[in-house]
């Protein structure tokens, strides 16, 4: 197996799952999540396993559920949003097809904003976004082989234009 076809990276709640399942149906293709992996092995949520391990403990786990899926999947797999935070993860990415779904601070504080079950955003998800998008911009960035805004876009659009950037 030669790896996923197409690997999507961004913020969380940019529409990684979405356009995710979108473009396998086109492409007729597999669909994989990385934090799917990580609660379907661990039997617990994912804010659950922040409370209860902390932050460090689950990057050590997406560390590995990327580096699975990356050797076990061919179809569309996209990355939990912080998953580039890690060095190794960013190395094991380069060669591979990264799609970088981005969108804007306020995007971000619209769609996401009120979603308290997301760990990273439960207090001030303005500032707690505007900090998040300052420190891993330049990762998405550093491992993309394409970057697709979506500010303003409905899922279908958006993959269509990943389709697009093909
Ligand atoms: C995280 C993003 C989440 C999930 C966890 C941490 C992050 O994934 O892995 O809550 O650090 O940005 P999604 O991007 O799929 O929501």
């Amino acid at each position: 197996m030669s790896g996923p076809l197409l690997v999507l990276v961004g913020p969380m709640g940019v529409g990684k799952s979405t356009v995710g399942r979108l473009l396998a149906e086109r492409l007729g293709v597999g669909y994989r999540d990385t934090d799917d992996d990580i609660v379907a092995g661990q039997g617990r949520e994912i804010s659950d396993i922040f409370v209860e391990d902390g932050e460090p403990a689950f990057r050590a786990l997406e560390k590995d559920a990327v580096q699975s899926a990356l050797t076990g999947h061919d179809g569309i797999l996209a990355l939990g949003g912080g998953a580039i935070l890690d060095a190794d993860t960013r190395a094991l990415l380069a060669g591979h097809r990264v799609v970088y779904l981005s969108m804007d601070v306020e995007e971000a504080v619209r769609r996401t904003g009120l979603n308290v079950a997301r760990p990273l955003l439960a207090v001030n998800p303005r500032k707690q976004w505007r900090e998040l998008m300052e420190a891993r911009r330049h990762l998405y960035e550093e491992v993309a082989t394409a970057v697709v805004p979506t500010d303003g876009r409905t899922p279908e659009e958006v993959t269509e234009a990943v389709l697009d950037a093909l």
